[in-house]
């Protein structure tokens, strides 16, 4: 290996003593590959396998914990413990590989499409519908205090299944415009009731998720089970998140006894861009400032090469995700690990889907919106 590198591969101990092998976790990824009813496919297995070598962690792609929070096609679910044995080949495929297996939980809130869920009645917060290039899609119904409560409490169903079946963790999904986010932004949070209204009661949700994951653990599991927590740090919205609510809401999570955080970002050194005096520095220098060692942080965002991934790792962040990047090539880690860095691939090639094992679904998704995936 290359001495530059060498700190990437250095093992690091999460707050609750299990080691993760190296500093290079995979994000993750939607493959829109599941059966129509939430089951596991072959497909998804076989892509999880191909890729769970190298990493130390592997982080699923989301499974909704509630039938109404089913956010993409081809989802696998874990609203129901049928789903066990499913959610088992995949925690199974992964650790076989050698990574620690940790299922992303989530509930899709008014970024639902209607046809995915009962009664095609999507929910959110408030009813403030979530936009697509400038147009607006179906306004989500405000939940009720009530089914606030058993969606707070779904997310510990969904965790006991997890430690049932045999993950070392789960990653509570509160980014990327989900439920959690929802609640927590000004934007599509309009509720004056003890879930909104101010930025304490927006963390009211997030937060009571965070406690209800965490009191699951403690009844169902052991110590060593992983918790984390990922959030996007700001919405473009007027009254959407800002870096200072951000970094509210991570004072808050950096106190909770979590694992690690995980901020979710397209490119690890974009600068914030409102609600902090100095926006020339980056989102995860002002995240390393605020949460200041209470709790480890996963960045990510556009690591192709191992120069970059060196880049990243010298702000100080413990950890590294890397995404599209396990796409276009899933012996990253190793050629990294065998000095053979020069041949890492760093643009997908189009020829190669079988080679790559990349879920037909998931392919489609990938070549139908070039410039989302590099080479494409
Ligand atoms: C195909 C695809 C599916 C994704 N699905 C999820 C997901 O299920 N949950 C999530 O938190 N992020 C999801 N993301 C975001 C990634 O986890 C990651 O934050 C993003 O791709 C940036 O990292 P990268 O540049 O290493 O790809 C997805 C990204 C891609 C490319």
């Amino acid at each position: 290996m290359n001495e530059k590198y060498k700190d990437l591969f250095a093992p690091f101990t999460l707050p609750n003593g299990i080691e993760l092998k190296n500093r290079i976790v995979m994000a993750p990824m939607t493959h829109w590959s599941s059966n129509v009813d939430g089951t596991v496919t072959d497909a998804e297995i076989k892509y999880y396998s191909r890729r769970s070598n190298g990493v130390s962690m592997v982080i699923t792609a989301c499974t909704h914990v509630t039938a109404n929070g089913q956010g993409f096609h081809g989802q696998f679910a874990a609203y129901n413990d049928e789903f066990i044995p499913d959610l088992k080949r995949v925690a199974d495929a992964i650790k076989e590989q050698g990574a620690k297996a940790v299922l992303q939980i989530y509930h899709g809130g008014k970024m639902s499409p209607p046809e995915l869920v009962p009664n095609g009645e999507i929910v959110s917060a408030s009813d403030i519908p979530a936009e697509q290039n400038g147009v607006p899609g179906k306004t989500p119904r405000p939940l009720t205090e009530g089914e606030i409560e058993e969606i707070i409490n779904a997310y510990g169903e969904a965790t006991r299944r997890a430690i049932e079946a045999g993950y070392d963790g789960v990653e509570i999904h509160g980014a990327n415009g989900y439920l959690i986010q929802q609640f927590f932004s000004g934007h599509s949070n309009r509720r004056e009731d003890r879930f909104g209204g101010t930025l304490e009661k927006r963390m009211a949700f997030p937060l009571a998720v965070v406690d209800k994951v965490k009191s699951v653990v403690e009844e169902y599991g052991d110590s060593f089970f992983i918790v984390g927590h990922r959030f996007s740090p700001e919405e473009p919205e007027e009254k959407g998140i800002t870096m200072a609510d951000t970094l509210e809401l991570v004072d808050a999570l950096a106190d909770k006894g979590l694992d690690y955080l995980h901020v979710s970002l397209g490119d690890f050194f974009s600068t914030v861009h409102r609600g902090v005096d100095d926006l020339t520095k980056t989102r995860v220098e002002y995240l390393l400032e605020k949460i200041n060692d209470r709790v480890p942080l996963i960045g990510v965002g556009s690591i192709y090469s191992a120069e970059d991934a060196r880049k990243a790792f010298e702000t100080g962040i413990p950890l590294l995700a890397l995404g599209r990047e396990l796409l276009i090539d899933p012996d990253w880690v190793q050629k990294v690990a065998d000095g053979k860095e020069a041949e890492i691939v760093t643009k997908l090639d189009k020829e190669k889907q079988e080679e790559l094992v990349i879920p037909d679904q998931l392919w489609k998704m990938i070549i139908n919106r070039p410039g989302w995936v590099p080479g494409v």
